[in-house]
């Protein structure tokens, strides 16, 4: 059976993006067809400057959200990264493969690194070391599939990378994943300024739908959204970002298609407002199910705990294989 494994950040509240680029696939088709395991990826987030008390209130409110858009235990796993060790372990293991050269490379390091310094931050030695973090949770599961949105496809090419040259040195110890994408919505733009990507910890929240948003809350960002002088609905990325953003935001709500879509509207005001309900009636049952299961701590916490315990016994023998394979000797 095909093993997928994915995870989620808790830097900031979870947006349209998260949900539509990865969370929505995991609940509605991934733990169906798959052995599945999803991850509220605690270590990534002390890879910049962070609070501790937020880390631990946004990790619940994510694992909370998962289960609210549809993660069912008895399905699929889900858990904590920290509570389970072998994700470090393997990571240690995974730089010990990986170069200097191809980590400085990844452009979100590139990027968060450069935004960092502009603001007078330094830069965690983490933050570089980030992707291969990431591989170490994708490849002690031996997971097949990654769906994730677009901008992780890099990281999951340099996974591939890790695992190819660890089983030619050491013999074949990882199996090689790949990166899947939703059909639309793969990258969802914020909405006030149309060329960067919807992201959770950006400064301001104007352009950027959170699950947990007020439904007017949402319609008043959506007939905000920027888009640009003309007047004809065209799905076009590059010359109508805006637009084009808003037809594959609505497109993924309602299992559509945006170039077919754009036909269908004469007006950006007309399209606004449908895309404004349709993801109002998307977020509706999942504001819902997160307040009574927020409602349940106690709940939350024994699937973490029991997803946390499944995860381990399939991480434990893939990372001790690992470690024998690269010459490190077995204890007792
Ligand atoms: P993170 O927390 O930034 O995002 C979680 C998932 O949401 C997708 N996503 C988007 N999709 C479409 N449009 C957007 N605007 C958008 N914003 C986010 C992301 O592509 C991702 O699938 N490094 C990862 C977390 C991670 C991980 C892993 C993922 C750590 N280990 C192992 C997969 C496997 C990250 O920062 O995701």
């Amino acid at each position: 059976m095909t093993r997928i494994f994915s995870g989620i950040k808790p830097t900031g509240h979870l947006t349209l993006g998260n949900y539509l680029g990865a969370v929505r696939r995991w609940a509605e088709v991934d733990q169906h067809e798959a052995e599945a395991l999803f991850c509220v990826v605690d270590l990534h987030a002390l890879t910049v400057e962070h609070d501790p008390a937020r880390v631990r209130r946004l990790s619940r409110q994510a694992a909370t959200l998962l289960l609210a858009a549809g993660l069912d235990p008895a399905l699929c796993t889900v858990f904590v990264q920290s509570h389970v060790d072998e994700h470090t372990r393997l990571s240690y293991l995974l730089e010990c493969t990986a170069t200097d050269g191809e980590l400085r490379r990844m452009i979100q390091y590139k990027e968060k690194s450069a935004r960092a310094q502009a603001s007078g931050e330094s830069v965690r030695f983490s933050l570089l070391s980030y992707p291969v973090l990431m591989a170490a949770d994708i490849l002690a599961y031996r997971a097949d599939e990654v769906p994730v949105g677009e901008d992780q496809t890099q990281h999951v090419e340099l996974t591939r990378d890790l695992a190819v040259r660890f089983n030619q040195r050491y013999g074949h110890t990882f199996t090689v994943p790949k990166a899947t994408r939703p059909a639309v919505a793969a990258r969802v733009m914020d909405l006030q300024d149309p060329t960067s990507k919807m992201g959770k910890s950006h400064e301001s929240g104007a352009g950027i739908v959170y699950l947990l948003d007020e439904a007017d809350v949402v319609r008043k960002k959506i007939m905000r959204a920027v888009t640009d002088s003309g007047r004809v609905v065209e799905y076009d990325r590059e010359t109508r970002p805006g637009v084009a953003n808003l037809l594959e935001i609505l497109a993924a709500c309602e299992n559509g298609n945006p170039n077919d879509l754009a036909g269908v509207y004469e007006s950006y005001g007309a399209l606004k407002k449908d895309t404004a309900e349709a993801v109002v009636e998307a977020l509706r049952p999942l504001r819902e199910r997160h307040a009574a299961l927020a409602a349940d701590p106690g709940y939350v916490d024994g699937v973490l705990k029991e997803g946390a315990d499944r995860a381990r016994g399939m991480a434990r023998p893939v990372v001790d294989a690992a470690c024998r394979a690269m010459g490190l000797l077995p204890a007792g």
